[in-house]
């Protein structure tokens, strides 16, 4: 399959490099010729001459520009193609009046993970799409992370856990370190240490049995050390504090 991606940034690089490991063709379009070129040379994939030619060529196209970007770069398009998009907050509806109702629509929100090729992503589609699309997205999907099939209304609460989470986990992170620097610990060690705690212990609770409570129960030996820094955290309020970030994130998604 020949896949062009219109917009290549951030996003959309990380996906080129996941999809790499798959033979599928690249033709990219960027927003200039020029940059098309240059990030084509560094990707080594194909650049085309306008958004167009890649639009003739690609048996599916991939936005990787922003959401605000849409109206102006799709309203001189004309698409034949499935399109896949992975933008924040644009609707399946609203990418069919942007382009046509007639087209294979596919709405996925991917994390910046992919550069790692450990993107969680979520897609969802349109009534467009067969059982066989469906499967090539999601191999396309598979190729930078794992896949996540949800309902188009749950995206905004995805968008949150997965898209923006990144962030709020490094924050934790970033935390942690500073409490070591705090205790004498210089700050690349400290670092260090908590990111392979966090690593370590994501993959305890994904590969094992014990559920995040289980884990609790064993880390706070009776009276101990850890018991007492838990319950500190919920005294100032991790937990609402938490969900509270998450409300405001879906809170913003939905009036984007
Ligand atoms: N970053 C994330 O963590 C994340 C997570 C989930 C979803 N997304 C979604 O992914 C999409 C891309 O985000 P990003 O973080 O990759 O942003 P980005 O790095 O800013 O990439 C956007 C790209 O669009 C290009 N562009 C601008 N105008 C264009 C035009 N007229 N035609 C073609 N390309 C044009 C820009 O090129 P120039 O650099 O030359 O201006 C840039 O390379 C967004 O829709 C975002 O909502 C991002």
């Amino acid at each position: 399959m020949k896949i062009g991606f219109i917009g290549v940034g951030k996003m959309a690089s990380a996906i080129i490099n996941g999809l790499n490991s798959t033979s599928h063709d690249i033709i990219i379009s960027g927003s200039s010729l020029a940059r098309s070129r240059e990030i084509a040379e560094q990707l080594e994939v194909t650049a085309a001459a306008s958004h167009q030619e890649l639009i003739d060529q690609a048996d599916l196209v991939i936005l990787g520009i922003k959401p605000q970007m849409f109206d102006t770069v799709l309203a001189d398009l004309a698409f034949h193609q499935p399109i896949m998009s992975m933008a924040a907050g644009m609707t399946l509806e609203r990418l069919a009046n942007l382009t046509s109702p007639e087209l294979p629509l596919i709405r996925i929100m991917p994390n910046l993970n992919a550069q790692i090729l450990k993107s969680t992503t979520a897609i969802c589609t349109n009534e467009n799409v067969s059982a066989q699309l469906l499967t090539t997205a999601k191999e396309i999907t598979d190729s930078f992370g794992s896949t996540f099939e949800i309902a188009e209304k749950d995206f905004d609460t995805f968008t949150a856990l997965a898209g923006s989470s990144p962030a709020y986990i490094a924050l934790f992170i970033e935390a942690l370190a500073k409490a070591g620097v705090k205790y004498g610990l210089p700050k690349a060690e400290s670092l260090n240490i908590a990111t392979q705690t966090v690593l370590a212990t994501a993959e305890t609770i994904l590969t094992g049995t014990d559920s995040p409570h289980d884990l609790i129960d064993k880390v706070c030996s009776p009276g101990g050390t850890t018991i007492a820094g838990l319950l500190d955290l919920e005294k100032t309020g991790l937990t609402a504090s938490v969900i509270s970030s998450i409300d405001t994130t879906i809170n913003k998604a939905k009036n984007l």
